[in-house]
């Protein structure tokens, strides 16, 4: 019998966990176009800190072999003699929010160079219902000369880990898996329960696993639009949000969302996915477009909230000097991938304000290279007229914000992180 031997195409946020876990069991090729990051996980470093070091380096070995261990390359060779090939690749929008399959394609063109009789390739990439059949299938077989459910298979297995949570990792968190064919989904779903300590669930096609995905952060998104509407309608009303938000929490079956600017890879892009597919079928969405729209505009609303509370205090708006604290785009993590705290500071910049960006998390050329903003790790020494926590990071707890002060500066919370006594207003 052939000894599974697993390639994972695209080591980021999603696929070096995956290729980790898969490591400890199988024999492992972690294939990534991109050379720097090949050479990190090759010193045993992982800058999404997704992996510790110590995790990765004992599982990851020096010379491609079969045995178990993750050996990572970005050479196409030494994925040939996989037979199973998992891609986690981006799916980004354009400027116009509509998905940008590239990367999909491009990886599929990857596998297809290499597709033997027998494998199997499996997604695991947020799609909308039908991407992987329809998309990505036939390069596959266009590529590769073979054919689909004869020659090879194909399955789907969204994934649902959480940037910068230590607690929800790969492992235990239930996976989604499906297959093209009944006996192929069985096969994809042993390969995972054999790593996947909190189980699996079959879902009974590929369409159903991929829909399945992507309403999870569908829903999430049209929840935080609610609560960021009722944020706009309680602030008119001069009534604390999170303490309404508290009181209704007591009742059983409430939903715990909170407002806030909705950034990253996931929530604030999935959703463009199923809109864009559903109307190709001549369905215009209206609540899923509803939150997007609503959600993308709280930098713009964040930004006008701030600046009443300046000119309620006095503070000559032209030139006031603000400090953001946090770009991320959420705690802990240095993340910074569609970061919505880059709509508040173009906003306010808009307004003639002069921003300072500390974030004790963020790579600054990262940042510098993705938004033209420049931002610090270290904690500023002067005084700022308005101070505003964009990110909840650990660090900024400890924070002694009088001495980054003047007499009347305005304090603002996005997140709702700071002492009530501490602040002028928040979200
Ligand atoms: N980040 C998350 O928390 C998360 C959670 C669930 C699902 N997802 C989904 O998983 C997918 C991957 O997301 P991610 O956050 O890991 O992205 P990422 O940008 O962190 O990693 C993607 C990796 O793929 C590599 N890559 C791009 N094109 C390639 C190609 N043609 N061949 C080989 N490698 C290639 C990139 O160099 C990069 O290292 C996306 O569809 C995303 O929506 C992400």
């Amino acid at each position: 019998m052939i000894k599974d031997k697993i390639a994972i195409i695209g080591l980021g946020y999603v696929g070096l966990p995956l290729a980790r876990l898969f490591a400890t069991k199988y024999s492992v090729v972690g294939f990534d176009i991109n050379t720097d990051r090949i050479s990190e996980l090759i010193s045993g470093v992982d800058s999404t800190l997704e992996v510790d070091n110590e995790t990765l380096q004992s599982v990851l070995i020096a010379e491609d072999s079969d045995e178990i261990g993750l050996f990572c390359t970005n050479q196409l060779e030494k994925i040939k003699d996989c037979n199973y090939y998992i891609i986690t690749v981006p799916t980004p929008v354009d400027k116009n929010n509509r998905p940008i399959l590239t990367p999909l394609i491009k990886a599929s063109e990857t596998v297809g160079a290499v597709l033997k009789k027998g494998d199997i390739v499996i997604y695991e990439s947020t799609v909308y219902p039908g991407a992987t059949e329809e998309d990505c299938v036939p390069i596959l077989e266009k590529v590769s000369e073979l054919q689909f459910n004869i020659d090879f298979y194909a399955g789907y297995s969204p994934e649902r880990i959480n940037p910068g949570d230590k607690e929800h990792t790969v492992e235990k968190i239930l996976k989604v898996t499906s297959g093209s064919t009944p006996k192929i989904g069985e096969k994809v779903n042993d390969l995972y329960k054999s790593v996947i300590t909190a189980g699996t669930h079959l879902a009974p096609t590929i369409k159903v696993a991929e829909a399945s995905k992507v309403i999870e952060n569908s829903q999430r998104d049209i929840n935080i639009a609610f609560v960021n509407e009722l944020a706009k309608i309680f602030n008119l009303l001069d009534i604390n949000t999170h303490d309404v938000l508290e009181a209704a929490g007591t009742k059983w079956n409430f939903l715990p969302f909170k407002p806030g600017l909705v950034g990253g890879h996931c929530i604030g892009v999935d959703p463009y996915y199923l809109a864009q597919k559903a109307q190709e079928y001549g369905y215009h969405p209206e609540i899923i477009l509803a939150g997007r729209r609503l959600n993308d505009g709280m930098g713009d609303y964040v930004a006008s909230e701030i600046l009443k509370c300046m000119i309620k205090k006095n503070i000559p708006v032209n030139g006031a000097k603000v400090l953001i604290l946090g770009i991320t785009f959420k705690e802990n993590c240095p993340d910074v991938r569609n970061t919505k705290v880059v709509d508040l500071v173009i906003a306010l910049k808009d307004y003639g304000l002069d921003i300072t960006i500390y974030d004790p998390w963020a790579n600054s050329d990262e940042i510098l290279n993705e938004f033209s903003l420049k931002s610090t790790n270290s904690l500023p020494k002067q005084k700022f007229d308005a101070i505003i926590l964009t990110v909840a990071h650990n660090e900024f707890k400890a924070l002694d914000l009088e001495s980054l002060s003047n007499l009347k500066s305005v304090v603002y919370d996005v997140k709702n992180f700071l002492p009530k006594n501490k602040k002028d207003k928040g979200l």
